[in-house]
């Protein structure tokens, strides 16, 4: 008996150490450990043992029982180490993950969001209209005579039912009053369209910014300290103004901005930037007929109103030399703006 235990406990160590996987695993357990295994059947033997013998042959047996579990849970162990170490060998950590590339905002977009944020602290509301628009919302209305150059097909796109792509975004300060009454202070930044020859400083689509505010005893002044504020927070602190009188239709009296700022690249440059003025009392008169009542009664508000291109802007603050840059969507391009 003591010697079939011994023979048996190399036989089962040897067997266990040489399972290559669970399944020859299991085998031996159940070979040795089982239910009809051989230390099972053997233990059945140690009721012909002698009395004086069951002490050492009973501890023997405890001995080889406790032997071979251990080396089966430590082959068991062992086995599953050496599949996590093979699953992590196959990965090598220390190459570089996969990228993942988010997109980012249009340098446009960018551009336009940070205008509005400038001009929503002085409490302007975000306005728009439609694309395609009337020739009253896109003239008439803005006090441009039937004659006036922008109204040429030459210069505008005109759709076959005589409605046209907006030439401008002063449209929307039309759309705004006939919707509701003073006080009014909105922008509105939006696409224009003209019938421009594509080049580098030109698209036949491109982006604009209006600004209308109308209320009791508005003034030049107001007009001018807005401007001056929103370019010296969007430029710095440097940026100098100058207001040229010029001509608007919509607007009386008019001017054009210059700036000269380092931003703009050049300090010593003076830089056509915008065109504003105060609000005609004929375009309140064209708003008052559509709308049948006396809501922008000239004799009680006056307003200015400006507006500016975004796409030159852009290009000069951020160094790009071609407009069409911005509508090519080259990925090499947009992802110099993050
Ligand atoms: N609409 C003009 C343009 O496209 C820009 C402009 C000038 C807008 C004066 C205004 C303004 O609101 O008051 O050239």
């Amino acid at each position: 008996m003591e010697q079939q235990l011994e023979a048996l406990r190399g036989a089962a160590l040897d067997e266990i150490s040489a399972a290559a996987d669970d399944a020859s695993l299991e085998a031996a357990r159940v070979k040795f450990l089982g239910q009809s295994g051989a230390v099972t059947l053997l233990s059945k033997g140690m009721r012909d043992v002698a009395a004086a013998d069951k002490p050492r042959v009973g501890k023997l047996l405890n001995e080889v029982r406790t032997a071979v579990t251990v080396a089966l849970d430590e082959r068991r162990a062992a086995l599953l180490a050496a599949r996590d170490a093979a699953a992590l060998g196959a990965t090598d950590a220390t190459l570089p993950a996969t990228p993942r590339t988010l997109g980012t905002l249009h340098p446009m977009t960018q551009l336009m969001d940070r205008v509005v944020q400038i001009f929503r602290r002085m409490g302007f509301a975000l306005a728009d209209g439609p694309d395609i628009e009337t020739e009253w919302h896109c003239f008439d209305a803005l006090n441009t005579p039937p004659d006036h150059p922008a109204r040429n097909e030459q210069d505008t796109f005109y759709l076959p039912d005589g409605r046209l792509l907006r030439t401008h975004t002063s449209t929307v300060q039309i759309r705004t009053m006939e919707a509701s009454a003073p006080p009014i202070r909105i922008i509105a930044p939006g696409a224009a369209y003209r019938r421009d020859e594509i080049d580098a400083t030109h698209l036949a689509q491109f982006t604009q910014m209006e600004g209308l505010y109308v209320d009791n005893s508005v003034t030049v002044g107001d007009l001018k300290g807005t401007i001056e504020f929103f370019f010296r927070e969007l430029l710095g602190p440097d940026a100098q103004f100058r207001f040229r009188p010029h001509f608007f239709p919509f607007t009386e009296p008019s001017f054009e901005v210059d700036v000269k700022s380092t931003a703009l690249g050049a300090a010593d440059r003076w830089l056509e930037i915008a065109g504003c003025g105060m609000v005609d009392p004929a375009v309140f008169a064209a708003v008052n007929a559509r709308r049948g009542d006396q809501a922008f009664d000239p004799e009680k508000y006056t307003g200015f109103a400006f507006g500016f291109g975004l796409d030159r802007l852009a290009m000069i603050m951020s160094g790009v030399p071609d407009i069409r840059l911005f509508t090519d969507n080259d990925q090499r391009f947009l992802a110099q703006f993050p």
